[in-house]
């Protein structure tokens, strides 16, 4: 019989369940609701979301009512469109973001130059990028860590901090502030990056190592359900599906053991289809 390792981390984590808690409760109130962009990147929820009404646009310019941030969080500029446009935002910024804004803020105050571990472009980092001004640099992996001195240097800031998206790996982000590091002595660093995607990272790391294949489900725009993968993958066969209907049961029906794990916007439901699946195996 096969046996099923599902990770006590694996599914939404505070952040998106919040966001959608809330989005819905929301839906059941107003006439017109709008939400920047895909509330959390799951197909599954964002056709339920827009079934009971909900409406997504990508630019606050385009709505007509109530609009929701999602967890990821705007730019403060979207906060100041709102204003002049007279829209009501209704702020599912997670909390862990929200923090980083703040430092972001308090930093490019004070004058410093600030580098970001994260994906360029990313909504969050885009979030992020939009609480500093000219003082900034996206630092993707280790190979941007030289351009990334290069631009500071050339810059009238003297002063640097190292921050992350709350969704990076914790492994990459100890190697570059490393490296920063023994470059840059005086560089303050602020680990942002989020427990629950740290705790999420190791357990699928300590999972994968012992099972003969790894299920990671989530969605494909989704970057920390990206970064299981990507960990899982480097100790084990690793299947990346979004719904339970992807799985294909011939790829995993000679494993004994086999590992699930679900990224931070995968909702319960999608995981408790995949294990009725396997448990049928
Ligand atoms: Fe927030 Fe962490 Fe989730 S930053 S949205 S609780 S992954």
């Amino acid at each position: 019989m096969m046996q099923i390792i599902v990770g006590k981390t694996a599914g939404p984590c505070f952040g998106v369940k919040n966001a959608v808690d809330k989005a819905k409760e929301e839906l059941g109130k107003s006439e017109k609701l709008y939400c920047l962009g895909e509330l959390v990147h799951n197909e599954e929820v964002t056709k339920e979301l827009e079934q009971n009404g909900m409406i997504f646009v990508d630019k606050i310019e385009d709505a007509t009512g109530k609009v929701i941030i999602r967890a990821h969080g705007e730019p403060e500029s979207t906060y100041k469109k709102a204003k002049n446009l007279g829209i009501e935002i209704i702020d599912l910024t997670c909390p862990k973001v929200a923090k980083i804004h703040k430092i972001a803020r308090e930093y490019t105050l004070n004058k410093y130059y600030i580098f970001i571990t994260g994906k360029d472009n990313h909504p969050e980092v885009v979030g992020i990028t939009g609480f500093c001004s000219n003082n900034y640099f996206v630092i993707e992996d280790e190979l941007n860590v030289e351009k990334a001195i290069e631009r500071y240097k050339a810059s009238k800031y003297k002063k640097l901090l190292l921050i992350s998206q709350t969704t990076f790996s914790l492994e990459k982000f100890e190697n570059i502030a490393k490296i920063i590091k023994t470059k840059i002595p005086e560089v303050e660093i602020i680990n942002t990056i989020c427990t629950a995607t740290k705790l999420r990272q190791e357990e699928t790391y300590e999972i994968s190592k012992g099972v003969d294949a790894m299920i990671i489900i989530g969605g494909k725009h989704s970057s920390n359900t990206n970064k299981l993968h990507e960990i899982a993958s480097k100790n084990c066969p690793t299947i990346f599906i979004e719904r339970a209907e992807e799985l294909n049961e011939k790829e995993i029906e000679n494993c004994e053991t086999i590992g699930v794990m679900a990224g931070a916007s995968t909702p319960e439901k999608s995981i408790q289809k995949v294990i009725e699946i396997l448990e049928k195996i």
